[in-house]
């Protein structure tokens, strides 16, 4: 008798245990300072869906385990708007990092980042001045050009041996100039730049020496920032298709359960389950 309540309870359990990823991944997306850190609207909605989950599959839980059927109705209603953000959030981060990527470079072990090659809403949002001068601070203010130093030895390391680094997008875009440019290499953050504008590309002339400029105001840092974005919206979207496709099935198993309860409760004036009818809910559990 009344096994879909423990049904049910049982998939709320296994509802919360799915905000645990949901809300680990906004969490680990605040957590990578001087890329999405940089962009906090940008884990927002995902706080907000694990922690909306979490609290509702919490309410169902009770629902489920106090037979209450006011409880379990409104998780169902719940349920049913946390999905739809969900389904929303993961197209809205498969179409918003859509295009671009970085471009290999001859003789260079890391990629470079054309802003020419993102586009959509998200270029423009990063590419609009005003929203730039805060992203590009909140770089700086980083130090992630700083950090990018090496020593082997008390020595530093020379060109050729940066050469041969991997670099993040944002290493790649911001903190060194264009290798179009032709500039000599003096160390990670500072190049002679004697060499003429040999690519004619407009961020040979943005890159600055000066440790609180180097090239924040480029559009390579611009696109770095873009695939920095694309590449941990891309992590957190195949988590975040995976809960969705569990989650619907949790979802059909728990209103499923919930119609056979309402049958069951119609059914009820016959024979035995009058007086399991009058027992406290505990007994059933
Ligand atoms: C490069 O040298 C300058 C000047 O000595 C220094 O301020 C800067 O921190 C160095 N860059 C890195 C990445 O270590």
């Amino acid at each position: 008798m009344r096994t879909s309540n423990h049904l049910i309870g049982a998939v709320n359990f296994l509802t919360f245990l799915l905000s645990i990823p949901i809300l680990a991944e906004g969490i680990w997306l605040s957590s990578r300072a001087n890329t999405t850190d940089c962009m906090r609207f940008l884990q927002w909605p995902l706080i907000v869906i694990g922690a909306a989950l979490m609290v509702v599959s919490l309410a169902g839980f009770a629902g489920a385990c106090y037979r209450n059927t006011f409880l379990m109705y409104l998780y169902m209603w719940a349920m049913f708007f946390i999905l739809v953000a969900l389904i929303g959030f993961v197209v809205f981060a498969f179409a918003v990092t859509d295009k671009g990527s970085g471009r290999p470079v001859l003789n260079r072990a890391y990629s470079e980042y054309y802003l020419g090659d993102f586009s959509g809403w998200l270029e423009r949002r990063v590419s609009d001045e005003s929203y730039w001068v805060k992203i590009s601070s909140c770089i700086r203010d980083s130090k992630v050009c700083g950090k990018m130093g090496r020593e082997i030895n008390g020595i530093p390391e020379t060109a050729d041996m940066f050469y041969s680094r991997k670099l993040s997008p944002i290493q790649s875009g911001c903190c060194k100039p264009p290798t179009d440019c032709g500039f000599t290499y003096v160390n990670e953050t500072i190049w002679i730049t004697g060499g003429g504008l040999v690519g004619g590309d407009p961020d040979c002339t943005r890159w600055s020496n000066d440790q609180e400029l180097v090239c924040y105001a480029c559009d390579s840092c611009k696109a770095g920032v873009l695939a920095s974005i694309k590449h941990s919206w891309r992590k957190v979207s195949v988590i975040n298709i995976v809960v969705l496709i569990l989650l619907i099935i949790f979802y059909v198993v728990a209103y499923a359960a919930l119609r056979n309860n309402k049958r069951m409760d119609n059914d009820e004036p016959y024979g035995e389950t009058r007086m399991t009818k009058a027992q406290p809910s505990w007994i059933h559990l």
